[in-house]
């Protein structure tokens, strides 16, 4: 059934990739390389993994179900689905997230645009240190990146008030391929670079000792991130899915190209952290300052390649953005009345505002510390990916499996599926028991209750 007032997606390809383009981001190429790197390496990214498949693929498929059958933002869809309970709660929570993600994001993704026209000056640098200070000089200026920030906002908003069809599907489904390949040849030269074995076996040797309950947990609030999941995104993108889309394969489409370009993000990152005496553990400033010192080392070519590659980092940047932007916007179009224009305009602005002290947190700021010695950025991190979302997914989970019922979301779900992979008995397990036992013991293990 057509949706003619919210809009539905034109073609299942392009709700995969839209979808998709929410889910690849940051998250892969700057946020997973980093953390990866502070938790020690292959054994996170084996936890990770495991989150991936038996705690994040079923909160998709739930979030997806809701939403189709709803066609609702996560607020109206709780709403739908249990009329006058509390449950509209757990959709509120994950538009706040929205709200508090978007801020800090669209500051780092002012740096990738920034960087696009940075060329001159990390070709000119050398390896490791001195990229890191072309980098520090420029995150630590008070006007420059906020600037870089206002022009990012900018551009989502313009995208969202285009609408569903005509501004996210469109810009989706472009990219998703020319990162892979970029991706690719970046490994080549990142594995040949002398000493990038050992980056290599950092990325690829577990050593489990090295895993905390801070990285246990972070691997957790990693996977929700890279996904877009426990905040609602899935729900609303889902809100616009026809009725015939087979929602369990898509989700394993979906999870399946986040976490390959995450790997591969990985891949291009340590061995060339290794090669170029860099630290691992530096933390969010790593693909910013390994990835130039991979393009210096190439020549000519390399300044062609980091200017694409941080155009495309931008346009992946802009697919996730603008998924945030809607969560928030849909709530507001569909909650509070507003038309779509006034909704992304608003409420982008205010995002914006609340991003500033996020960047001047890396300079002028930078003695505020919130969370655990963590800066501003660091902290919001913290509280919207390693509490919001796993939270937002815990709940999703117990909403589906113990008040609304697994019957009905399986039914829900597989409608519309024709192939070989639809939700049963498997997903009921997972939803009912496995992945919420398994969030609220990494909660109790964090706290220190375990
Ligand atoms: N998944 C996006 C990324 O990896 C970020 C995001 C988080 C988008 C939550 C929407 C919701 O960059």
């Amino acid at each position: 059934m057509e949706n003619k007032i919210r809009g539905n997606w034109g073609t299942r390809i392009g709700f995969i990739a839209a979808a998709a383009g929410s889910a690849i981001g940051l998250g892969n190429i700057w946020k997973f390389p980093y953390i990866t790197g502070m938790y020690g390496g292959a054994a996170f990214v084996i936890v990770y993994l495991l989150f991936v498949i038996l705690i994040c693929i079923p909160v998709m498929n739930s979030e997806l179900l809701i939403g189709r059958l709803t066609g609702k933002n996560p607020v109206g869809a709780f709403k739908e689905l249990i009329p006058k309970s509390s449950w509209w709660i757990v959709g509120a929570m994950g538009v706040l997230a929205g709200f508090i993600i978007l801020s800090y994001y669209s500051v780092i993704a002012g740096w990738a645009i920034a960087y696009i026209f940075k060329s001159g000056a990390y070709m000119a640098a050398g390896t490791g240190a001195e990229q890191a200070n072309v980098f520090v000089n420029f995150i630590t200026s008070p006007v420059a990146p906020i600037v870089w920030h206002g022009i990012f906002m900018v551009i989502c908003i313009g995208i969202v008030v285009a609408g569903v069809e005509k501004g996210i599907e469109k810009y989706s489904k472009i990219l998703m391929p020319a990162l892979v390949v970029l991706l690719l040849i970046l490994i080549i030269r990142s594995v040949t670079l002398p000493g990038a074995g050992k980056g290599l076996a950092f990325y690829l040797n577990p050593d489990f000792g090295k895993l905390s309950a801070e990285g246990i947990l972070a691997a957790l609030g990693q996977a929700f991130f890279s996904l877009s999941l426990g905040m609602g995104c899935m729900i609303t993108y889902g809100s616009y899915l026809k009725k015939d889309s087979n929602i369990p394969t898509d989700s394993y489409w979906i999870s399946g190209a986040d976490t390959l370009i995450a790997f591969l993000a990985g891949l291009v990152i340590f061995p060339a952290v290794f090669a170029f005496g860099l630290e691992p553990t530096a933390g969010p400033g790593l693909t910013f300052i390994t990835l130039p010192a991979v393009f210096a080392s190439m020549g000519a070519i390399g300044h062609l390649f980091g200017i694409i590659f941080f155009l495309l980092l931008t346009v992946a940047a802009i697919t996730s953005a603008i998924s945030l932007l809607e969560v928030v916007s849909a709530y507001f179009i569909d909650e509070v009345k507003w038309d779509r224009k006034k909704a992304a305009w608003i409420m982008g602005i205010i995002i914006f505002l609340l991003g500033v002290p996020s960047s001047l947190g890396q300079g002028v700021w930078s003695g505020v510390r919130i969370i655990g010695g963590r800066d501003i950025l660091d902290s919001l991190d913290f509280i919207a990916s390693n509490i919001f979302l796993p939270l937002g997914g815990f709940l999703t989970l117990i909403f589906i499996g113990w008040v609304w019922g697994t019957d009905k979301a399986i039914k829900a779900g597989n409608e519309g599926s024709k192939g070989p992979i639809t939700l049963g008995s498997g997903y009921s397990f997972l939803v009912k028991y496995i992945a919420p036992i398994a969030i609220f013991i990494i909660f109790l293990q964090k706290i220190g209750l375990f």
